[in-house]
């Protein structure tokens, strides 16, 4: 969780922003305010600054950041300047308190795991991702960086899902599939093989639908 005493801000202003002040305060964090560069949302409610700009933080190692964006790639973005300038210990990893976490699982920073959730053992689950309400990882199964995986999906053992790749709402994945980077499995979906990179899929058993251009969907692999 959070090993400092640093108070956080929060990257990011949608739904998701709302939705990650609200387990902060759930873990009974202190939030100083909200990043965010562009989006139209109103924060009035919140009584908090709201930096568009991270020249606006006066000094950034003032504070611990977490990641309240959906989108992959927009995370991944919104959080890249702030992760070139500072040590991964600024960056917390949320866990609500309801969720079950193995011990000999490994979760990085910026991950933030959401009620309800179970999270077997040797699971490892990479910077930055989002695993969200009563999502089940089995054994071994590795979510790489900027990965997110939507409320009810069920993961067997031994899956590996790639960087930004996108799994929605209640999918199901069964034990060892292999999911590339990039890759948008739809709402619903039974994965019963591998899916290539930069691939969107669904369909009971799933199928390959269309090649996705990484850089209009979730982003290269530059970032
Ligand atoms: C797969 C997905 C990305 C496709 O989005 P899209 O390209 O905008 O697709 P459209 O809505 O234009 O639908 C195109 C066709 O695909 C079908 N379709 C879309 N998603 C589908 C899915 N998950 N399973 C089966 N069919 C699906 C539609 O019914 C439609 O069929 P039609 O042409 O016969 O009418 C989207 O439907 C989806 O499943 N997103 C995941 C959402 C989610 O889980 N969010 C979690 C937030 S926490």
């Amino acid at each position: 969780m959070k090993n400092t005493n640093r108070e956080l801000i929060i990257v990011g202003g949608s739904d998701q922003a709302n939705v990650i002040y609200e387990l902060c305060k759930t873990l009974n964090l202190s939030v100083r305010g909200f990043l965010d560069t562009k989006s139209p949302y109103d924060f009035s409610k919140f009584n908090l600054p709201v930096y568009n700009s991270i020249n606006k933080i006066d000094r950034i190692q003032k504070y611990d950041y977490v990641a309240g964006i959906g989108h992959n790639f927009s995370r991944k973005c919104s959080l890249h300047e702030l992760r070139c300038k500072l040590d991964t210990n600024h960056f917390p990893k949320l866990i609500h308190p309801s969720a079950i976490i193995s011990p000999s699982s490994k979760i990085a920073g910026a991950v933030t795991i959401m009620a309800n959730c179970y999270i077997d053992t040797n699971a490892s689950i990479d910077f930055g991702a989002l695993v969200n309400v009563g999502a089940i990882i089995s054994h071994d199964v590795k979510l790489s960086e900027f990965s997110s995986i939507a409320p009810g999906v069920k993961i067997a053992g031994n899956v590996y899902i790639g960087r930004n790749t996108q799994v929605g709402i209640g999918v199901n994945i069964i034990e060892a599939c292999k999911i590339g980077k990039n890759a948008v499995i739809g709402a619903g979906s039974t994965v019963v093989a591998d899916v290539s990179r930069n691939s969107l899929v669904y369909g009971t058993p799933a199928k390959l639908i269309k090649r996705l251009c990484p850089k209009n969907i979730i982003g290269n692999e530059n970032h």
